[in-house]
């Protein structure tokens, strides 16, 4: 059966991964959440202390970065490990997500990611969403979808999200994060966010889990 590229980029928080999840799954092809690994380096130099406008220690940390996917067999989701401790939940934190941006916009950051991820879609059959994804990673890709959803809406998904870990978060910081991140993510040098010219629209602001993976697979036969 023949094995096709799915990309899916876009704004943060409008469930790109939640749809990434459900094709792989649907599919049997491996997702890749390209987003964790940026997440995963960000976490690296914080701990270590790296600072990451520096282009020698930036280079010299990323000597150190091994990151790998792996299966949890209780959900069936693939999992980020840094060095081989696994970091799926705590790269998730909002002080991973007040940073991450920043980290993400260095040239040395990126050509490790980008260059890892072309790895991972060489024998297809994958679906990997993020930002530069359709444009840069895969701009072959068979399939390329370009996520949004209402700002409102991301706000909650997101708030709904980190508030089940922090009590204490408020809807206004999530809100201030989520612009702050899409505006470093789209006006970044290097690889910024923007819609493949081949990228398919899917605005899920009012549409059920179901719904979107139902537009989603009749995309994906099209390309079959
Ligand atoms: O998808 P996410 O929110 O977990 O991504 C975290 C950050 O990583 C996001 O603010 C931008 C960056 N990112 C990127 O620059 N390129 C990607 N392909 C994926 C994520």
């Amino acid at each position: 059966m023949k094995k096709i590229i799915i990309t899916i980029d876009g704004w943060s928080s409008c469930g790109k991964s939640t749809l990434a999840k459900q094709l792989a799954r649907h599919l049997h092809y491996v997702y890749i959440d390209s987003g964790a690994m940026y997440r995963a380096i960000t976490l690296y130099f914080l701990r270590n202390h790296v600072d990451w406008t520096n282009g020698a220690a930036v280079d010299e940390a990323m000597t150190h970065i091994r990151l790998e996917f792996m299966t949890n067999h209780k959900t069936g989701n693939t999992e980020v490990y840094l060095n081989g401790e696994n970091v799926e939940y705590v790269i998730r934190d909002l002080v991973i997500a007040e940073a991450v941006s920043e980290v993400a916009a260095v040239k040395a950051v990126r050509d490790f990611a980008v260059a890892r991820q072309q790895e991972m879609g060489k024998s297809k059959g994958i679906v990997m969403d993020g930002r530069d994804i359709g444009t840069v990673v895969f701009p072959n890709a068979e399939l390329k979808i370009f996520m949004t959803a209402d700002e409102a809406v991301r706000v909650q998904r997101r708030y709904r999200e980190l508030y089940e870990k922090n009590p204490n978060i408020t809807l206004e910081e999530v809100k201030q994060n989520l612009a702050k991140r899409d505006y470093i993510d789209s006006h970044r040098a290097i690889s910024p966010l923007r819609q493949a010219d081949d990228a398919i629209v899917l605005n899920n602001s009012h549409l059920t889990m179901k719904e979107q993976l139902q537009i989603a697979e009749d995309w994906v036969k099209e390309r079959l």
